[in-house]
């Protein structure tokens, strides 16, 4: 496919990179993006007017089986490492290939496009319900990803899952992070159950995944505030490797960590979500 349309500035072109790596590259008046059909993985997403929102290693890996380091990995369907340490941490969605579905040029400014995972011989291997995903990423003057997860199954399952956001930063120590305070969080470096006080600010490495959010969260950087808005979730993953777990990442430079920091939309932990047969959960965040 390479599509052109009646919208003049509008274009969506499937690619590939020299290795087969295949992804989606959608420009329009407002925004750019590319999105890998690995994982349905957005790895870019600027708008026309300003620096990339996201942050994209400059070391990763563009490897069939191998998660992108960046970008937008969806972690599905668990979050983190399982109990069986054979399984891949955040899931195998973030791995699998996905379907293009579908695109929608909605105007010069707006792009949704569809992609699609079911369940197969191989999931039910590692994961034994029978699903549907779906995510939609329209990209616009803001990102909106929703995520939805149908039960195709004749019982309920259990899922948690997150879109687990990289952004790019002029400088960790600069990094101000509102809307969280107040809220009870498990400290995944000291496995200790804590309250936020204050806005989150960056001197070590922080890995923390915080309950009860609700409302919007802000990214407060040096020159520029980017919001984030959560729906049909109310934890959010706060990440940032610091000096040594940074040394220790795949795909990561040594001082990566300095221009990254991850404000993950999830339902991780007590917001873990059960799906009954035939119906649905979505998890959707807007990013601008
Ligand atoms: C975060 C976790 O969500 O993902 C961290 O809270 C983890 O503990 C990080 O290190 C990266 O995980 P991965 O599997 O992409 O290396």
């Amino acid at each position: 496919m390479a599509q052109d349309n009646s919208l003049a500035n509008v274009v969506i072109s499937s690619k590939r990179l020299p290795n087969g790596f295949e992804y989606i590259e959608i420009k329009n008046d407002s925004a750019t993006a590319k999105i890998a059909l690995q994982g349905a993985h957005v790895y870019e997403y600027k708008t026309n007017h300003e620096k990339s929102i996201l942050w994209l290693s400059e070391t990763s890996d563009f490897e069939h089986t191998k998660s992108i380091r960046g970008g937008i990995p969806v972690c599905w369907p668990w979050f983190g490492l399982p109990k069986d340490k054979n399984l891949p941490q955040h899931g195998f969605a973030r791995i699998a290939m996905w379907r293009f579905i579908s695109t929608d040029e909605v105007d010069a400014n707006t792009t949704e496009v569809i992609f699609s995972l079911s369940s197969t011989p191989q999931t039910l291997n590692l994961w034994p319900h029978k699903f549907e995903l779906e995510l939609h990423v329209t990209v616009c003057d803001k990102l909106i990803m929703e995520l939805k997860t149908t039960n195709v199954d004749d019982k309920s399952f259990k899922i948690t899952q997150a879109l687990h956001t990289y952004f790019d930063v002029s400088h960790i120590s600069h990094v101000n992070i509102k809307g969280l305070d107040k809220k009870p969080y498990l400290d995944a470096v000291s496995m200790e159950d804590k309250e936020q006080s204050g806005d989150i600010t960056f001197n070590g490495e922080v890995d923390r995944v915080y309950q009860e959010a609700e409302g919007e969260i802000l990214l407060e950087d040096k020159n520029r505030t980017i919001h984030i808005q959560n729906e049909g979730s109310f934890s959010v993953v706060v990440w940032n490797p610091w000096i040594d777990k940074c040394r220790r990442m795949s795909a990561m430079k040594d001082d990566a960590y300095k221009g990254m920091v991850c404000i993950e939309s999830a339902n991780a932990f007590s917001d873990a979500r059960v799906i009954k047969p035939n119906e649905s959960h979505t998890l959707k965040t807007t990013i601008y």
